[in-house]
């Protein structure tokens, strides 16, 4: 059984596993029918805009062509979203490397700065964790610490100066990610999430679905789920399968990622489209560079 093969019938199990505990939106009535948490004082991170990765174009070039576009997938977003409440929203995409990270970042930035939501950016990618990374901030814990039970909740929350923009990083590398994530701790930890910052939206990037089952594991626990396609790179069996796999949570929409300018001019979808099931369409191109 190829790798792919085994992570997708491990996943599939995961997903039968969590979709009766907690079905979605569950969590959103028990946010709103519970009081007010107490204020906690959380950390400070000044985030240097010069060591920010470039692709990051809502923080380095908040005035271009990308970061227009991420403010009408943000105006999409919002939406299809602030009627029902659903602000916990996991990013995903078929396979690695096709923009989940950038993505989410330049989401969260986008929402935090032009519509002065507070934000929070949770780095739900335990193997890889990378938000801090093109943040170019090296912050001591995280997530991965949070669920290991190391530290507190409020060690591992840390402004940015971005905005109202908090994150809430990786941390070190776990070795049972999928099943942190799918704990009863990881849980509550959205649950109070939601609760901190109700009217809010709390972002949480992901790994691959199709190469692990930690997007599905996290994601019996979101409200909306959007799912990434990187252009000129996804093939349009990957996209199905992971369109599948997802077919229980609410898939708010699918994001175009580098889309070359050359194709650009057909999208008439965009880098974002509505509804349940993303269409997907079939791209004839090689490998990204
Ligand atoms: N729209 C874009 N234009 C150009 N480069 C991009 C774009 N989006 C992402 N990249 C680049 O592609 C690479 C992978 O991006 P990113 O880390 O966001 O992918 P990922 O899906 O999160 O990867 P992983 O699966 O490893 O977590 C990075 O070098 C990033 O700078
Ligand atoms: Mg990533």
């Amino acid at each position: 059984m190829s790798r792919r093969e085994s992570a997708l019938e491990e996943a599939l199990k995961i997903r039968e596993a969590t979709k009766e505990t907690v079905p979605a939106g569950g969590i959103a009535e028990a946010a709103v029918k519970q009081p007010d948490l107490p204020r906690f004082d959380i950390g400070e991170i000044l985030v240097d805009f010069a060591r920010v990765n470039k692709h990051v174009v809502c923080i380095t070039e908040p005035h271009s062509h990308a970061a227009e576009q991420y403010k009408r997938i943000r105006a999409r977003i919002l939406k299809s979203t602030v009627k029902d409440f659903l602000n916990t929203i996991m990013i995903t995409s078929p396979d690695m490397g096709e923009g989940k990270t950038i993505t989410a970042l330049n989401l969260a930035v986008t929402m935090a700065n032009e519509i002065d939501y507070t934000v929070l950016l949770v780095d739900a990618d335990l193997r890889n964790p990378s938000v801090h990374r093109y943040l170019g901030i090296e912050p001591e814990y995280g997530l991965g610490d949070y669920l290991m039970g190391r530290v507190k909740l409020p060690d591992v929350l840390i402004k940015t100066g971005i905005g109202k923009l908090v994150i809430l990083p990786g941390g070190k590398p776990p070795d049972n990610p999928a099943e942190l994530l799918s704990s009863e701790r990881m849980r509550l930890l959205v649950q109070e999430m939601k609760l901190r910052y109700k009217d809010r939206y709390i972002i949480f990037d992901s790994s691959p679905v199709l190469v692990t089952a930690d997007p599905l594991s996290l994601g019996g626990y979101m409200d909306g789920i959007v799912l990434l396609i990187q252009a000129a790179y996804t093939s349009s069996k990957a996209a199905a399968q992971a369109i599948s796999l997802l077919k229980d949570f609410t898939l708010l929409g699918t994001v175009f990622n580098n889309v070359p300018h050359y194709l650009e001019r057909n999208f008439y979808s965009y880098y974002y489209q509505d509804g349940k099931q993303g269409t997907v369409k079939k791209y004839p191109y090689g490998k990204r560079a």
